[in-house]
């Protein structure tokens, strides 16, 4: 006969008792797996969505205070998505893994060590850091959900695996640069345009012309953009020498255009432009030294001196290719492979 889906009863069919696996073949029984009825594949997807979150949730409340609080800030090695398989992982080694939406809580994007997931559905990141601790690496590890991704690269250093590069090494008329960008990104999915052979002036207005570009290619197909630019303190510095106004722009309204996710990255936040690092939903933040960077980030983050204590020292004291990850609200650590 089964049961109404929508009418099941979780908490009183869940039973502390037994195993997970008991549990889990209850809710089957009651969802009617193996019933004449047949239920709506999504309804059945839901329920048992809503049967791993309950049971993660549960095994959460059973670990120790201690071991939950020094968990919660952190990212672990490896953050995983919430599924039957992940969830016994997890309970066996809950230090070794996060859960998505359990004990790793920013929403968004998934942080791991060498590689950056934007689940999310827009939003501006900014990733902050010294030379060599592996920002570059990461920007060519980042996915998106959307249907075109370009990065732009003032340094010659962004090679993404499989991706085309082009070169802008002579500053055409405008209008002849738009239409090579315009055709560079929507040919392909993805590109690399780079600039890094440009002298500094014209490396600004290039940088505005393709940020124009892309704005106005964006709205004009309706088709959604990542773009990923590297090193922003060559064109959008705090003292506005070299400053690209229309890039500032697509940081600030992309999003109505098309350019759903914006990522940007520098090596010296004190001397990029403050309004637009303060425009990001996301930071990251890799070793960073001097003193005025730290105080930057200070800023930007916008907490107070005692957990600005512990977070400084957090920061000093990274490896190569671990940061923080910071969403407004909560942080996290993503740490490299042993302790
Ligand atoms: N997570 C990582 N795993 C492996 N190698 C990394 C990782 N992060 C950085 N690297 C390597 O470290 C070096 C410096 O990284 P890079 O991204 O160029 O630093 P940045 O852009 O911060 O100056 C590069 O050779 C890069 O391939
Ligand atoms: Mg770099």
């Amino acid at each position: 006969m089964g049961i109404e889906p929508d009418t099941v009863d979780l908490d009183a069919i869940l039973d502390p008792t037994l195993t997970y696996r008991e549990n889990w073949e209850n809710v089957l029984k009651a969802i009617g797996k193996g019933s004449d009825r047949t239920i709506e594949e999504d309804e059945a997807e839901a329920q048992r969505r809503e049967f791993l979150e309950r049971e993660a949730e549960r095994f959460e409340d059973e670990r120790s205070a201690v071991s939950r609080g020094e968990d919660e800030h952190k990212a672990a090695k490896k953050v995983l998505k919430l599924s039957e398989e992940n969830l016994e992982k997890w309970e066996e080694h809950p230090d070794e893994y996060d859960i998505e939406g359990v004990d790793y809580r920013i929403e968004g994007i998934v942080a791991n060590y060498g590689s950056l997931e934007l689940t999310g559905d827009w939003g501006v990141v900014s990733i902050l850091g010294m030379r060599g601790m592996g920002k570059t690496y990461l920007l060519e590890h980042t996915t998106t959900n959307t249907e075109h991704i370009v990065w732009i690269d003032p340094t010659g250093a962004l090679r993404p695996k499989k991706v085309e590069v082009l070169k802008i090494d002579v500053m055409p008329p405008e209008e002849q640069l738009s239409k090579i960008v315009e055709r560079a990104i929507t040919k392909k999915r993805a590109v690399v345009l780079d600039i890094s052979d440009l002298k500094r002036e014209q490396m600004v207005k290039v940088a505005d012309v393709i940020a124009d570009t892309i704005m106005r290619t964006a709205k004009r197909t309706g088709r959604t953009y990542t773009v990923v630019a590297d090193e922003i303190g060559e064109y959008i510095e705090q003292e506005k020498q070299y400053y690209a106004p229309e890039f500032e722009r697509m940081a600030r309204v992309g999003r109505n255009y098309g350019v759903l996710w914006l990522i940007l990255a520098t090596q010296r936040p004190q001397k990029v432009n403050k309004h637009v690092l303060a425009l990001s939903d996301y930071y990251i933040i890799f070793r960073l030294l001097h003193n005025r960077d730290l105080e930057a980030v200070k800023e930007l983050m916008g907490v107070d001196s005692k957990t600005w204590k512990a977070i400084r020292s957090g920061i000093v004291n990274q490896n190569r290719g671990e940061y923080l990850i910071f969403d407004g609200k909560t942080y996290a650590w993503v740490r490299g492979g042993r302790k």
